[in-house]
């Protein structure tokens, strides 16, 4: 089993609550066991961590070159516009990730169209609702297997 870590950023534990209109009626809780079963039928561990807090997200991107994390799934929500510090973590411990959200910033305010994360992404998926993460664990799924296929 690959391990992958589905990392999500402030306010989405309050999805089903928060702005269903723009987030849709998944809970966070709903998207985190569907990503757990659907990782184990894709072969993957799937370890979920949500924080409002920066610093527990950076830190817990760190703790990816020791726990043998392969890939990140992340939705950065609010810190996608705002945070060079959780880019620079990523780009410290080098493990590749997809960029999620669930709306589609390319219809949104202006200053949601810019992402500290999108050019350092092995790929982004906006706009799917709570099946980007579904699409997000499939391209991590093929692309892994894809490398345990060549390293044989
Ligand atoms: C979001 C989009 C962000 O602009 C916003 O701040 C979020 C969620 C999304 O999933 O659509 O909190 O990342």
């Amino acid at each position: 089993m690959h391990k992958v870590l589905l990392l999500n950023g402030p306010n989405l534990n309050l999805l089903g609550r928060r702005e269903p209109e723009i987030y849709g009626h998944s809970t966070l809780a709903d998207i985190e066991s569907r990503a757990r079963r659907l990782g184990h039928e894709l072969g993957l561990t799937v370890d979920c961590l949500q924080s409002n807090a920066e610093h527990r997200l950076i830190e817990r991107i760190h703790h990816t070159l020791d726990d043998g994390t392969e890939f990140i799934v992340f939705n950065p929500a609010a810190f996608t516009h705002t945070s060079v510090a959780l880019r620079d973590a990523l780009l410290a411990v080098q493990t590749p990730f997809v960029e999620v959200h669930l709306s589609d910033l390319s219809q949104r305010e202006k200053w949601r169209q810019h992402s500290w994360f999108s050019d350092i992404a092995a790929t982004v998926i906006s706009g799917q609702g709570a099946a980007g993460y579904d699409q997000a664990l499939r391209f991590v799924a093929s692309r892994l297997n894809r490398s345990a296929d060549t390293s044989v």
